[in-house]
């Protein structure tokens, strides 16, 4: 079965890609299995390319965000177009070294860590950035005389959903910038060079106002720091996720011209260069990831047709945890007696009423045996999968640069399930 295969069913925005390379959608579901993540090499590049031209600036960094997509396939791509790291727990910090990044590449952004947590980076070289008063003194015990970052809440927020919303008066992070005096006392006490300053305002925003207006509110308050080397204005970029109904990306574009603006006055002002950084992780690599599913069964339950498949929220947490949108399309190469659309509920494999992907979708005829293409799925995907009713994590595959398919990640196993009992 080749490219050419006939497909019944609605692939759209996949084809206009070539997401598949030289295979499809039907031949990798039978060639890996499903539930399977299928990340394109091109278009995670892309992304990358993208992001190196958000700001026309000497010393810009782009820190990809790697809690989105922590592959490690995924994660040496990314390095190898000269994009640097966050890390959020040791975890990414050890997952970051094997990818090929250098301590000095990565930043530590933590959030209520213990002391071994701020040990092990200090000790693996890595600069921290730490989100409270407290957590900067426990840092300053550790590491006394030596550098430092801290977050700061900038007082605005924004995100596709509450729960992702990381800036403003609803949230846990960042450093309230009426505590400037502790934060200074506490850098004295234990005699920190405050080298950066760093802020994430949410997750998924498609317009640049709020972004804006954090940058400026950075840019003032690093202006009581004069050691500073960087500046962080955090992640958040938004995808079009309703690719379906013409949603257009983020202007990235207007975004950084926005920021040119402001830098280049700071610079000015200041008399002295600044590192600027962004931190984006869902733009990076959301993209550049199809999910796909097996439809295993059709049926009618109160007046409605739910379309059961094998993606289950252990697979894809997103739509449960937020009612995110994901575009579906379908794969199927079995002739059916029509091809209109009609209003289904697609659902995973999991015991729960929640486990849906998509609420009341108006889709193409989907039959039993037909492949689902999760779109977007590429970020918060994956790592956000479990074990969730002994399912098994799915596998991962990379369509490459020239097309062909290969294996980045193992299915689970069975065994993997009773690895971690003891004897
Ligand atoms: N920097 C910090 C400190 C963050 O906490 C985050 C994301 C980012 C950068 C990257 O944000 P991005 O560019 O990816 O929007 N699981 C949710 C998203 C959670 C984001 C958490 N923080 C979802 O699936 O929508």
């Amino acid at each position: 079965m080749k490219n050419n295969t006939k497909f019944y069913v609605q692939n759209i925005w996949t084809k206009g890609v070539n997401f598949y390379g030289i295979s499809n959608p039907i031949e990798l579901a039978e060639k890996y299995g499903t539930p399977l993540y299928v990340y394109n090499e091109t278009i995670l590049r892309n992304r990358c390319n993208e992001l190196k031209n958000l700001l026309d600036y000497r010393n810009f960094k782009i820190n990809y965000s790697a809690k989105a997509n922590t592959n490690l396939s995924i994660l040496k791509i990314i390095r190898d177009e000269g994009l640097l790291v966050d890390a959020m727990s040791p975890g990414e910090i050890f997952i970051e070294l094997k990818a090929g990044f250098k301590p000095e590449e990565i930043l530590f952004i933590c959030n209520n860590v213990s002391d071994e947590e701020i040990a092990f980076a200090v000790k693996s070289g890595v600069m921290v950035s730490v989100d409270s008063v407290s957590q900067l003194a426990r840092y300053g015990k550790i590491n006394r005389g030596g550098k430092v970052a801290v977050r700061i809440n900038p007082g605005v927020g924004a995100g596709h959903h509450e729960k992702v919303i990381t800036g403003g008066k609803n949230t846990k992070f960042g450093v309230d910038p009426i505590l400037i005096d502790d934060l200074k006392a506490t850098l004295k006490q234990y005699d920190l060079q405050l080298i950066g300053i760093n802020q994430h305002i949410g997750s998924l925003f498609m317009t640049s106002e709020v972004y804006i207006e954090a940058a400026t509110f950075l840019l003032e308050f690093a202006e009581n720091f004069p050691e500073i080397e960087f500046i962080d204005f955090g992640g958040g970029f938004g995808i079009p996720y309703h690719k379906g109904s013409g949603e257009q990306p983020i202007d990235l574009k207007k975004l950084g011209i926005k920021l040119k603006c402001l830098v280049d006055n700071w610079v000015s002002k200041n008399g002295k260069e600044i590192t600027i950084k962004v931190e984006p992780g869902r733009f990076t690599v959301a993209e550049c990831g199809v999910l796909l599913g097996r439809v295993h069964s059709v049926k009618m339950n109160g007046g409605k047709k739910y379309i059961g498949t094998d993606i289950g929220f252990n697979v894809l947490a997103r739509p449960i945890m937020y009612d995110s949108f994901h575009e579906i399309e379908i794969y199927g190469t079995a002739e059916r007696d029509n091809l209109f659309k009609e209003t289904v509920t697609l659902v995973g494999n999991i015991c729960e009423t929640g486990d849906v992907i998509a609420k009341d979708r108006s889709l193409t005829k989907i039959i039993e045996g037909d492949i689902v293409g999760i779109l977007d799925a590429g970020a918060y995907g994956m790592v956000m999968s479990s074990n969730y009713n002994c399912r098994l994590r799915p596998a991962e595959i990379l369509i490459d640069k020239g097309g062909n398919d290969r294996l980045i990640r193992k299915r689970d196993e069975l065994n993997d399930l009773i690895i971690h009992f003891p004897e």
